[in-house]
């Protein structure tokens, strides 16, 4: 019998759950690319609500966090959750301590103190219209991207530059970050590297629809194939190297050219990332070997 791997979902991305988030196609074509593999492997993808009572994962020795992309709107239900799979003697991809160190864009200054080349940015526990203007001072520039310390998929970002500050009575009352707006995001695209088991598997250059500057595609956002220079696939890989955890099943690191035409690091995905199966026809067969080798 083929051993159960568990993919994670959650009530808007799963499949026939009535209303569907608007990136939920991103779900099934992952789900495609991973479950004939998985069957070649001796393995069934089951898809699952993270919601779902304990019982449902009986006989499930292993789970992918998937499309559990609701989570940051309830992180401790979550990351209880996985602490209980966990503890039940189901192997979490990643771990929870993964998901924990992950959750929290700080984890950008470990990365930066390890080396590894990052989006320079300013750290606060809030900011106003005065704080925008003092950061484009500080970093010399004209726009700046002010986000969430705790967030995904652009949520509660903004942009701001000199002729379109914030009202004057704007306030970001939350732990937040600030970073110069990097004008390469709009003009050349994001970039995506994919590593399974601490192994480069695929790129992605991912481009802004017309008039947006956020990639994803939620906002217009579209893929491109990318194969990286060696030079950028150097700088990606040194991002792995600096990570706390060695060889995660899967990460993502999301980067950014900066102007002296080096890219940093926008983001290292450890949680749910979307995997861009479309770009990386062999994300099936090494996702299903890594998950061989971790059942062993
Ligand atoms: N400093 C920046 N300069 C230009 N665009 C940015 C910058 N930071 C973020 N963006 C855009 O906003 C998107 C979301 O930001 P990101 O840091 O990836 O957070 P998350 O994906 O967790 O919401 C990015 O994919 C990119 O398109
Ligand atoms: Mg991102």
């Amino acid at each position: 019998m083929a051993t159960r791997i568990g993919f994670l979902a959650c009530a808007d991305t799963l499949p026939g759950a009535g209303e569907r988030r608007g990136d939920a196609f991103e779900h099934d074509l992952v789900t495609a690319a991973l479950r004939p593999a998985f069957e070649e492997a001796g393995l069934e993808l089951v898809e699952i609500d993270w919601r779902a009572p304990l019982e449902d994962f009986a006989n499930i020795p292993l789970v992918l966090l998937g499309t559990a992309w609701d989570y940051q709107d309830h992180p401790d239900e979550f990351l209880a959750k996985l602490e209980q799979l966990d503890a039940g003697g189901i192997a979490v991809h990643n771990p929870p301590a993964i998901v924990r160190w992950n959750a929290d864009k700080r984890y950008l200054k470990h990365l930066a103190a390890m080396g590894a080349a990052t989006v320079p940015t300013r750290w606060l526990e809030g900011i106003d219209a005065a704080g925008v203007s003092d950061a484009m001072d500080h970093f010399a520039v004209d726009r700046v991207v002010v986000k969430r310390q705790v967030g995904a998929g652009g949520l509660g970002q903004f942009s701001f530059s000199r002729s379109n500050p914030p009202d004057p009575d704007w306030t970001m009352g939350r732990p937040c970050m600030v970073q110069p707006f990097l004008p390469s995001v709009v003009e050349e695209g994001e970039y995506t590297f994919f590593f399974i088991d601490g192994d480069f598997s695929h790129g992605v250059l991912k481009r802004a629809a017309e008039g947006e500057y956020r990639i994803q595609s939620l906002y217009g956002g579209y893929e491109c194939d990318y194969t990286p220079s060696p030079a950028d696939l150097a700088t990606a890989s040194d991002v792995v190297e600096a990570l706390p955890f060695a060889r995660p099943l899967y990460c993502r690191i999301d980067m950014a050219r900066l102007p002296d035409g080096h890219l940093a690091v926008m983001e290292a995905e450890m949680i749910e990332p979307y995997y861009y199966p479309e770009q990386g026809p062999e994300l099936g067969p090494r996702m299903a070997a890594a998950i061989r080798v971790r059942l062993a």
